[in-house]
C-alpha cells in the first residue's frame, strides 16, 4: 500500500481566500466583493491582457524554460545580472524550491509567529524543523529570531512587509540582525508587497545582495502587477545559489503566457502607479472608517489591513459573507482585509456597519 510518511500526513493544506464564485453559488448572491487574498482590485494591466491575447495562438509550444526575455527585462529594470535571477510559478514555488534545494536532514529554518503560512509548510514537507519566534506586538522581533538561529539553520524567512500584519522590519533592525547571525545562513527577504511600501526606513533587499550578503530576495507579479492567476514571481541571489536552484527547478516551471503577461505588466508603469495611488487612498479611507466603527488596526505598508475585531473573527467573517463581502479571518479575533477600489471599500464599510450593529445587539 502506498502511504505518505507521517510528516506529510501532518501537513495542513493551505486554505485560500474564499473564491467569489463559491460564495455567490452558496448564498445565491450576485455582486460580491472579495477582499481576502491581497489581489490588485484594479485587475491586470491592459497591456498585459493584450500581450496574453497575442500569445494565445502559440500555446502549443513549450515555453522558454529559462524565461530569457523576462529575465532580461527584470535585469535591466533592477540592475541585477540575469544570472542572479530565477523565475517561479509564483514566489510560492520559489519558497519551496529554496527549501528543497538547500535543506539537509537535521537542519532548521527560522521565522516569526503570525507570518506567511507557506514557510512552515515548506519545512514540514521535507520533515524539517521550523522555529518560530514570538513577535513584539505586531512586528517581527529580529533579536528573538537571531536567538533561534544556530549552525544548523538553513534559512531565515522574513516577509517584509509581513503578511498578515502589514508591518515592516526597518533598515537598522535588519543591519543588527545580519551582524548577529552567521554568514552561512541564507536570509530570504520575501518582498511580495515591496511596491506598496511608503515608510522611508524600509530596506530594499537588493542593496544587501549588492553588498554580497547571503540573501535571496523574492518578489512577485501577483500583487501590484495584478497577475495572481498567471502564477509568476522571481527571486534574486548570488549566481551560485541561482545555479543550484536551477538544478532542482522543473524545466518549464513558468508558462509562456505567464512570461508574456509579466513582461508587458513590467513595462506598464502607469498601471503600477495607479494601483499604488488607489491603495494609498483606500488605506486612508479605511483607517478613518475602521476607527469610526471602533475597530483597531495595525498601520500597514502593504495592500491589506490587519484588524482586531475585538470579538469572534469567525462570526464577523460569516456575517460579512452574508452581506456579500469576503475578508480573511485569522486567529480568534483578527481579520485581514485587502484594500479594494473605492466602491469595494465602501461596500465593506457598509457591510461592517450593519454586521457590527447586529453582532453587538
Ligand atoms: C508574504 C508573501 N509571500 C509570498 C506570497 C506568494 O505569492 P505568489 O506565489 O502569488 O507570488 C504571498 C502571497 O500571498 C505573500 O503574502
Amino acid at each position: 500500500m502506498t502511504i505518505a510518511p507521517e510528516h506529510i500526513r501532518r501537513l495542513t493544506p493551505y486554505v485560500p481566500g474564499k473564491p467569489v464564485e463559491e460564495l455567490e453559488r452558496e448564498l445565491g448572491l450576485g455582486d460580491t466583493v472579495k477582499l481576502a487574498s491581497n489581489e490588485n482590485p484594479l485587475g491586470p494591466s491592459p497591456l498585459a491582457v493584450k500581450s496574453l491575447s497575442e500569445h494565445l495562438t502559440a500555446i502549443h509550444r513549450y515555453p522558454d524554460g529559462s524565461g530569457f526575455y523576462l529575465k532580461e527585462a527584470l535585469s535591466e529594470n533592477l540592475g541585477v545580472p540575469a544570472a542572479q535571477l530565477i523565475l517561479g510559478n509564483g514566489s510560492n514555488e520559489l519558497l519551496n524550491l529554496i527549501v528543497r534545494t538547500f535543506y539537509h536532514p537535521g537542519m532548521n529554518a527560522v521565522s516569526s509567529e503570525r507570518t506567511f503560512v507557506v514557510y512552515p509548510m515548506a519545512m514540514q514537507a521535507v520533515d524539517g524543523e521550523y522555529r518560530s519566534a514570538p513577535m513584539k506586538g505586531e512586528h517581527y522581533d529580529l533579536d528573538a529570531m537571531a536567538g533561534l538561529v544556530d549552525a544548523r539553520t538553513v534559512c531565515v524567512f522574513i516577509a517584509n512587509p509581513n503578511n498578515p500584519t502589514g508591518t515592516i522590519v526597518r533598515r537598522d533592525e535588519l543591519a543588527r540582525f545580519f551582524d548577529r547571525i552567521p554568514e552561512s545562513v541564507l536570509v530570504v527577504l520575501d518582498e511580495a508587497y515591496f511596491e506598496y511600501v511608503d515608510d522611508p526606513h524600509y530596506p530594499d533587499g537588493l542593496s544587501y545582495l549588492g553588498e554580497g550578503r547571503n540573501v535571496m530576495v523574492l518578489r512577485t507579479f501577483s500583487k501590484i502587477y495584478g497577475l495572481a492567476g498567471l502564477r509568476i514571481g522571481y527571486g534574486m541571489a548570488r549566481a551560485e545559489l541561482i545555479d543550484s536552484l536551477n538544478r532542482v527547478r522543473e524545466p518549464f516551471n513558468t508558462g509562456s503566457l505567464s512570461q508574456a503577461g509579466a513582461l508587458a505588466a513590467l513595462a506598464d508603469t502607469s498601471h503600477v502607479e495607479r494601483s499604488r495611488r488607489v491603495n494609498r487612498e483606500g488605506k486612508a479611507y479605511l483607517y478613518e472608517e475602521l476607527s469610526r466603527l471602533g475597530l483597531s488596526y495595525t498601520p500597514t505598508e502593504a495592500n491589506f489591513i490587519w484588524v482586531d475585531t475585538k470579538r469572534s473573527a469567525r462570526d464577523l467573517y460569516d456575517a460579512l459573507l452574508r452581506e456579500g463581502v469576503i475578508v480573511r479571518p485569522m486567529g480568534e479575533r483578527h481579520v485581514r482585509i485587502t484594500i479594494g477600489t473605492d466602491g469595494e471599500n465602501r461596500r465593506l464599510v457598509g457591510g461592517l456597519k450593519k454586521v457590527l450593529d447586529r453582532l453587538d445587539r
